[in-house]
């Protein structure tokens, strides 16, 4: 007999654009090709899903993998094999790395280093620097490229574009959304002795202070008019952005992470010390608060979890010496799964920030959705699975998370690219057999 579907997921509940329906899911070519009732007789491989949800791939749109240059923190077939432990089945890399990608030559580098290495779908982003500015339009065309990155105040690495006027020709450049990190580089530099005076990481979120982020958020906004170049504020901390962001979705689209969804000061910093220390700040419950206002009304877009891994030799020196970031991509569905398992969203609300969100906002061909004719880039969950997250699981080069000794409610049980599993029951399964992402406004591999 001649099989109908190469694999055909079984009576799992799958969460559909329409809700969450049970259904069983056909894959032929690895596309979706049929969700319903699917007969015994259809062949292929069957995969039991009954118990468990069927999600659209988890595509976390920030992480750092440090290759070339940071190696010893991360490279690309570590972090991507993070990614699928954790559910995830697609990343958007940042540019800081050690050459920034800030060139044709560096993005085609990355892609050619991810051939073959990556466990997950990929693609880079562009560092915007007054040096390139003009060939930003170009640039961000590329396969394989996710768009241009602007860092409006320094964090790791040297990329930076601090004054309005070099924005303004970053901005007028191109035309695909714009990612930023929102701090004030001069007010950085201003208060900056508040941080070397405390040797305290307490008084990070002092140094880094809500104003900081606020006032980069207004000039950008400000330029997002002036120009009509759309905008993606990267990790948003502060209620207030929220607010101001929720008054301007014309121009902009918002991220938030899992740890400034979960963590809070001062007693982060008590707990993990500089582990805890990224930018910008994990800020107080006023904050923290302000951001779960923007999940419940929608003001945000996307979840992302700025992977940023540092060994922790680097970690333990005097701050602030210490580097800024914590690793995240393994641990950001099974924070989100307990977030659901309390109550503080729906798996509906889940599935818009880590999948739907990212392929809507950043024009991503055939991701986002459990629908025909959609890849078969699926993350498979376990809602009553209780599990502890521990440092031992992670995978990540660095070897550690925040999240260590935390125990959660929901787990993936399965990650599954282009119809094949390449994580089932905590291993990777295979070979590397990531795919560079493909965007209606770039060009296509
Ligand atoms: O804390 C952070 N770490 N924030 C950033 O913006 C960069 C990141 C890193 O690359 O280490």
């Amino acid at each position: 007999m001649i099989a109908t579907f190469d694999v055909v997921i079984r009576g799992g509940t799958c969460v559909t654009p329409g809700g969450g329906v049970r259904a069983d899911i056909g894959i032929r070519d690895g596309r979706i090709a049929a969700i319903g009732e699917i007969g015994r007789d259809a062949g292929g491989e069957v995969i039991e899903a009954a118990g468990l949800h069927v999600l659209p791939g988890v595509i976390d749109t920030q992480v750092h993998f440090r290759e070339p240059g940071g190696e010893q923190k991360e490279d690309l077939e570590s972090g991507t094999r993070a990614a699928i432990l954790g559910g995830v089945t697609a990343v958007f890399e940042m540019p800081n790395t050690a050459p920034p990608t800030t060139s044709a030559a560096a993005l085609a580098d990355k892609l050619s280093r991810a051939a073959g290495r990556a466990w997950c779908n990929h693609a880079f982003y562009v560092g915007a620097t007054s040096e390139n500015a003009d060939e930003l339009g170009e640039l961000e065309r590329a396969a394989g490229c996710a768009g241009v990155k602007v860092f409006m105040g320094s964090s790791t690495g040297g990329l930076l574009v601090a004054d309005d006027e070099t924005l303004r020709r970053v901005m007028r450049s191109g035309t695909r959304r714009m990612a930023i990190h929102s701090e004030d580089e001069r007010r950085l530099v201003e208060r900056r002795r508040i941080a070397e005076e405390a040797r305290d990481v307490h008084a990070h979120p002092e140094w880094r202070d809500a104003e900081t982020a606020i006032r980069a958020t207004r000039r950008l906004l400000a330029l997002s008019a002036e120009t009509g170049r759309r905008v993606h504020v990267l990790h948003v901390t502060t209620a207030d952005e929220i607010t101001l962001l929720g008054e301007h979705k014309a121009l902009a689209t918002v991220e938030v992470t899992p740890q400034h969804l979960t963590l809070e000061a001062p007693d982060c910093y008590d707990r993990l010390g500089t582990r805890a220390q990224m930018n910008p700040p994990i800020r107080d419950g006023r904050h923290r608060a302000g951001l779960w206002t923007g999940i419940a009304n929608g003001v945000v877009d996307v979840v992302g979890s700025d992977h940023a891994p540092h060994t922790l030799a680097e970690k333990s020196a005097e701050y602030p010496g210490t580097p800024s970031g914590m690793p995240g991509v393994q641990t950001l569905l099974p924070i989100l799964l307990d977030h659901c398992a309390a109550g503080r969203l729906s798996l509906q609300r889940l599935v818009d920030l880590t999948s739907a969100g990212a392929a809507r906002i950043f024009g991503l061909v055939g991701k986002g959705r459990i629908a025909v004719g959609f890849d078969a880039d699926l993350t498979i969950v376990d809602l009553q699975a209780r599990r502890e997250i521990s440092d031992g699981w992670i995978a990540s080069r660095c070897g550690w998370t925040p999240f260590d000794g935390i125990t959660v409610t929901g787990w993936p049980v399965m990650t599954m690219l282009a119809g094949t599993a390449v994580m089932r029951d905590d291993q990777a399964l295979g070979a590397p057999a990531g795919q560079p992402l493909r965007f209606f406004e770039g060009r296509r591999v």
